[in-house]
């Protein structure tokens, strides 16, 4: 089976194949971090306008460079949310008319399941499980028992985690998104030279809260001397990776210590971070638990999980109709 997978939930503009035989054989991610940087976050009509020109001619180099005509697909999978609302519509618009054209099978996919599935994109996913989804937008913990069946056990009470890495890199003056300079600076930082806050930590529910960070961080930042030393800036992404990371793995292990799961997994942008991933990696080959975390290409929004995931659910015979809507929000629901 080949899927056409598109995604433009939020600035990346995204198309992929799945082909059920040979897997991912192609997943051309078309990045606007250039257009947006400037702003220091994602200006929604900017991004919609970009994906209106970039969409169209990405699927025309993926089917040139695949050598395939429309009508050889099996189906098109296309983000329907959660997500910025203009910016998937122009997915699912143009989702809809090549179904339309070429008389083939649409199915609308929930952008967190996509984040999840990309796991199954590295090899075959163990079940029951419970996974910690870490993105831009979202923070939760979702125990999963098959593919398809989605529980959410708890989620942040305000920021995300990624969210966090964005807010203190721009007090730190690091580029946007801030995920992946304050990940390669951490490294080079001193442990423990400072101390941020691990919230809730005696909170028996499965909460996390990342907006006092940035407060933290800042009144740190404060007291240093101006201009900041290279050796400064990393020792504060140090400890500040280390308080998210310590935060997101009580949480991750407790969740998957009540529901006696066999496996955990990560997803999302954040999943791509490897002091999270070297430390989840430990903490479940300390308790027997499987751990493979997903390959980095598949941890920031592509279309090549939203391919994956449609492949499920229409082998599963589910399809949507031309009437699928778009939308801004809404939780995780099991379709199995
Ligand atoms: N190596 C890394 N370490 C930490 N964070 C990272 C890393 N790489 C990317 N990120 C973060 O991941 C986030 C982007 O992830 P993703 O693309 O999944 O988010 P999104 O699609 O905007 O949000 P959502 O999926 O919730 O709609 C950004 O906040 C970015 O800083
Ligand atoms: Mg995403």
């Amino acid at each position: 089976m080949k899927v056409l997978g598109i995604e433009t939930s939020c600035d990346d503009t995204s198309v992929a194949l799945f082909d059920s035989d040979r897997g991912v054989t192609a997943n051309l991610v078309s990045s606007q971090v250039d257009l947006h940087g400037r702003f220091g976050g994602v200006v929604p009509e900017l991004a919609s306008r970009a994906h209106l020109v970039n969409l169209l001619p990405l699927v025309d180099v993926l089917l040139k460079e695949q050598d395939l005509e429309l009508r050889e697909l099996d189906g098109v999978a296309v983000t329907a949310g959660p997500g910025l609302i203009g910016a998937l519509l122009v997915g699912l618009s143009t989702g809809k008319a090549l179904c339309m054209a070429a008389d083939l099978p649409l199915v609308g996919i929930h952008h967190i399941e996509g984040h999840i599935l990309a796991n199954g994109l590295t090899g075959e996913m163990v079940t029951p499980a419970v996974v910690l989804v870490v993105s831009g937008g979202h923070t939760e913990v979702i125990h999963m028992p098959g593919i398809g069946r989605y529980e959410r056990m708890g989620a942040t009470l305000d920021d995300a985690a990624g969210e966090a890495f964005d807010k203190t890199a721009k007090l730190l003056g690091l580029p946007y998104p801030g995920g992946p300079p304050i990940d390669r600076l951490a490294g080079k930082g001193t442990p423990g030279r400072f101390s941020f806050p691990r919230p809730l930590h005696q909170d028996p529910r499965i909460v996390f809260s990342f907006s006092g960070l940035k407060t933290a961080v800042g009144l740190t930042v404060a007291g240093l001397p101006r201009p900041l030393s290279e050796q400064d800036v990393a020792d504060v992404c140090c400890e500040l990776q280390n308080a998210i990371v310590d935060s997101l793995c009580q949480r991750l292990f407790q969740a998957a210590e009540r529901k006696r799961v066999k496996a955990v997994y990560l997803a999302g942008g954040v999943a791509a971070n490897g002091g999270l991933r070297c430390e989840v990696a430990r903490l479940a080959e300390a308790r027997g638990m499987h751990f493979v975390p997903p390959q980095s290409v598949y941890c920031t929004d592509n279309a090549a999980m939203i391919a994956y995931a449609g492949f499920h659910h229409l082998q599963a015979g589910r399809r949507d109709g031309l009437d699928l809507d778009s939308f801004a929000r809404a939780p995780l629901a099991s379709w199995r």
